[in-house]
């Protein structure tokens, strides 16, 4: 179990959020593959009623609303205020019935047994207590409820984490590490260590697979990734413009040799994961 305390977690993803809100058509665009990966594991169906957790900006919850139909229901829930706020804003812009966000703690929130089904994009590796989070998920259930995530496989496999980390480090006084046995990013790399919490907290006929997304990015979008959305943006923000210039062209240089002819081909590294209630 981790011991990071739950109001860090909520302050990470307040200032993290705000990141996601700015760059929320870029991550749409990269990850969108991913959405109807997850939804389409989920095997929704008309009319039923589905839980997005990390809703984020609502990119999932909208992809699950479109195959819930119009006499579905699509619930997101995240911690970040930005965030639920960008995704009320987007569904109210595009006039869309029965799709509603919950700003809360997913770990915590007490939730009704109303749900089909849980998805989540990126969304359930942030939890301190991972195995109290997912047996609070397991209550938004209907019995026989089903469970569908997408996680992150691990660094080693995901270069758009280690490549500009890399790069950046001799400019810097000290660079994150990650880790796989923690929340954050890479806290389900381990499949054991994501077997081991959801035997706990009550889940059955778990299935871990791989599932890549090599979704093409230009090579400003690849270092926007880099810089602004990956772990590098807040240690930058702290540093003088002679820093930050220097990290900056080290990262481009470290990314050319994966674009071509202005494309860049990095792949997403990512576990798809299933389960019941
Ligand atoms: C990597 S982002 C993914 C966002 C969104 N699912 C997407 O793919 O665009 C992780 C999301 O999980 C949310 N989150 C982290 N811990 C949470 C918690 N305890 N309860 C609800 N949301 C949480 C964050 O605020 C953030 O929006």
């Amino acid at each position: 179990m981790s011991t990071t305390p739950e109001r860090d977690m909520a302050a990470y993803w307040d200032r993290a959020g705000k990141v996601w809100v700015e760059q929320q058509g870029l991550l749409d665009r990269i990850y969108q593959p991913i959405a109807r990966a997850v939804v389409e594991a989920a095997d929704l169906r008309n009319g039923e009623a589905v839980l997005d957790v990390g809703c984020g900006s609502g990119a999932t919850t909208f992809e699950a609303a479109w195959r819930v139909g119009p006499t579905g229901r699509a619930v997101g829930v995240d911690i970040s205020p930005a965030l639920v706020e960008l995704a009320r804003h987007r569904a109210g812009a595009d006039g869309l019935e029965g799709v509603d966000f919950l700003h809360a703690d997913a770990q915590t929130h007490a939730f009704t047994a109303e749900f089909d089904a849980v998805v989540s994009r990126f969304g359930v590796m942030f939890f301190p207590d991972p195995v109290v989070a997912f047996a609070n998920l397991r209550s938004a259930l209907k019995p026989g409820g089903r469970l569908a995530f997408a996680c992150w496989r691990g660094p080693e496999d995901n270069a758009i984490a280690t490549v500009p980390l890399e790069a950046a480090a001799p400019f810097l006084p000290e660079i994150p590490r990650f880790q796989k046995d923690a929340p954050g990013r890479f806290g389900f790399a381990d499949p054991d260590r994501v077997r081991a919490i959801l035997a706990e907290s009550g889940w059955r006929d778990v299935v871990i697979d791989p599932l890549d997304d090599p979704t093409p990015v230009s090579a400003d979008e690849l270092l926007t990734m880099s810089l602004r959305v990956g772990p590098l943006n807040p240690i930058l923000a702290g540093q003088d413009e002679a820093v930050r210039e220097a990290v900056r062209d080290a990262v481009t240089r470290a990314l050319a040799s994966y674009v071509q002819d202005g494309v860049a081909a990095m792949n997403s590294a990512c576990w798809l994961v299933t389960a019941k209630a």
